[in-house]
């Protein structure tokens, strides 16, 4: 017998309107091996989140509110956060986190429908080989952390400008352009950042969870990467140079803060709910700025992901000019501060192996 459905289905969906090309390729035979070698070990490393996981096992609420970091800031290290009252620390946390994993859902969900989109729009066969397997990849994180927001709280609306973000990936009719805003730019952000809080947290479901989707993640960026510098060079200058402003406008819409739309500022309203003053909170913790750098210097430093990860990949690719590292830095200083340097001086480039870098720190 059918399945039922329920009487209102689907619940609040919403759409946006997206044009693009389906490309054929009649031929089957490797061009680029780069991507063939992905789609392998893609296909090697699938795994099953609801067997692989153990999903009986409850939150560990204390694990959870004391290693809990927000952006890469090892908050959870100073006396600020430790003495706040054990409730508060969890309410704070959870909230924060709530909403920060609703939002990874939410672009996993788009991740996957650009994914699926590739497949069609790419002209080359291995390129569609391998988003095939990263469609299947992005369809289990959606499952995984919808399961996991699940056991902790309720799932939280999307951030207007992740929302504006999948938005335009979805809407663009250029393939390449689908692959920089998603393959480098939000790829490059989610890798960084559930590297970032794998390696923080103690919740051992979370840290587990967060581990399997970055290896995966490690992949995704690496098509982008790949795949990317294969095609840029052969691009005229004014392709080149759009795209390069497509994905400082994708970058923009995750850092700047002056709509009041990132995350950021939503994060800090949870705190206010949960009894925090944020303004206060900021204060104590720039008392403890030592105590902040040196757990930093523990962890390997701190550039967050977007000058972390995401403008070096943009510096591999040639995606990078002069035009646009003025962008770059004006955004920066307007959201961090005058004294936050220019992006021209950053020399650090990729880790080499993005697979073993996801397996630091653990
Ligand atoms: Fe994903
Ligand atoms: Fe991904």
């Amino acid at each position: 017998m059918a399945t039922q459905l329920p009487d209102q289905h689907p619940i609040q969906t919403d759409a946006v309107r997206s044009a693009m090309e389906a490309v054929y390729n009649w031929n089957y035979e490797p061009e680029i091996d780069e991507l063939r070698t992905l789609y392998a070990n893609a296909l090697d490393r699938q795994w099953i989140g609801m067997k692989q996981l153990d999903w009986a096992q409850p939150i560990d609420r204390a694990a959870f509110s004391d290693t809990f970091s927000i952006g890469g800031i090892p908050i959870h290290e100073t006396e600020f956060w430790k003495a706040l009252p054990l409730e508060t620390r969890w309410k704070v946390a959870k909230g924060s986190a709530c909403f920060l994993l609703s939002n990874f859902l939410h672009g996993e969900q788009g991740a996957l429908m650009v994914a699926g989109q590739l497949v069609a729009a790419v002209p080359h066969t291995d390129g569609k080989f391998y988003a095939a397997t990263q469609t299947l990849d992005e369809a289990r994180h959606v499952e995984v952390f919808a399961a996991y927001v699940r056991k902790l709280g309720e799932v939280q609306p999307i951030a207007p400008a992740l929302k504006k973000l999948l938005d335009n990936v979805l809407a663009t009719d250029d393939w390449k352009k689908k692959a920089v805003g998603m393959q480098v730019v939000t790829e490059g952000l989610a890798l960084y950042s559930f590297r970032d809080m794998r390696n923080a947290t103690k919740e051992p479901l979370l840290k587990e969870l967060l581990t399997y989707v970055s290896r995966d993640e490690a992949r995704h960026t690496g098509y982008g990467i790949k795949y990317l510098s294969a095609v840029v060079p052969t691009l005229s200058e004014r392709e080149r140079a759009e795209l390069e402003d497509f994905a400082f406008e994708c970058a923009r819409l995750l850092v700047d803060s002056r709509g009041g739309t990132t995350m950021r500022s939503s994060v800090l309203e949870l705190w206010r709910d949960a009894g925090v003053d944020p303004g206060e909170a900021f204060q104590a913790l720039a008392k403890e700025r030592t105590t902040i750098a040196s757990a930093l210097q523990r962890s390997g430093g701190r550039r967050g992901p977007i000058r972390g990860f995401v403008i070096p990949t943009l510096k591999a690719l040639d995606l990078m000019s002069e035009r646009s590292i003025a962008h770059y830095d004006e955004m920066f200083r307007a959201n961090f501060g005058e004294n936050f340097g220019s992006v021209q001086d950053d020399t650090h480039g990729l880790p080499a192996d993005l697979e073993a870098w996801v397996e630091e720190g653990a």
